[in-house]
């Protein structure tokens, strides 16, 4: 969800309105994409890098995400959507982890769609934890597979990625789901996330849609 403070100062306004407005197209997008059949979403919140930036915006974006948990779980769980957190859990304060996990426990017995948020989130930071708990659990070398591996990601139940939006022109992957984006197809759009439609969010299922998945093949 990239382009927040750049769609702010196009306005000439602080970048805590840009992550304000990022917030607010997430309910059209999540209905979107309830209608179009997608079972799995993980929005990409806050990453370990993110911790770098000045720490009012870090400040603002953890309260943001306290305010937006409380406002927006009670309808997301009524509309069927299971929540997931997705993240190193021991950075976060007290507040924002407990409200996740209030969450997940909340929705736990929903199934119209997976909502993953990844929080203090980073691809190489999970596939580094994952490491540690293979060792700690005194997994023998032949033990290990890439079956096994996935199981101590953070969240075993991730399915493989199929599609990566990715706003705001950037040409990269920014340590995101590194290991479950082996064969995921990309849409990348100039859009900055607080302007991305449900219209635009139709527009790249359908281009995904149209694409010829081979995974080596042929
Ligand atoms: C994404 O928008 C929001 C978070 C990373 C929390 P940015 O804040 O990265 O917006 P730009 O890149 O400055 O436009
Ligand atoms: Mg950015």
């Amino acid at each position: 969800m990239d382009g927040n403070g750049r769609w702010a100062r196009r306005r000439w306004l602080p970048r805590a309105a840009g992550h304000r407005a990022g917030v607010s197209v997430l309910t059209p997008l999540l209905e979107t994409a309830g209608r179009a059949g997608v079972k799995t979403l993980t929005l990409y919140a806050f990453s370990t890098e993110n911790w770098a930036r000045p720490e009012r915006e870090v400040k603002t974006l953890m309260k943001l995400f306290l305010d937006t948990a409380r406002e927006k779980v009670p309808e997301l769980n009524e509309r069927g959507a299971r929540l997931h957190f997705l993240g190193r859990r021991g950075h976060l304060p007290a507040p924002v982890l407990e409200a996740l996990e209030e969450a997940e426990n909340l929705t736990s017995g929903n199934d119209t769609l997976d909502v993953y948020i990844a929080l203090d989130y980073g691809g190489r930071a999970e596939i580094v934890d994952a490491t540690r708990r293979i060792v700690a659990d005194g997994l023998s070398p032949e033990d290990i597979d890439e079956v096994t591996f996935a199981r101590y990601l953070y969240a075993p139940d991730v399915p493989e990625v199929d599609l990566v939006i990715r706003t705001s022109g950037e040409l990269r992957v920014s340590n995101f789901l590194l290991w479950q984006i082996a064969y995921a197809e990309f849409y990348v759009t100039d859009t900055l996330w607080p302007d991305f439609s449900p219209e635009e969010f139709v527009r790249a299922l359908a281009s995904f849609g149209s694409r010829s998945r081979r995974r080596g093949g042929v």
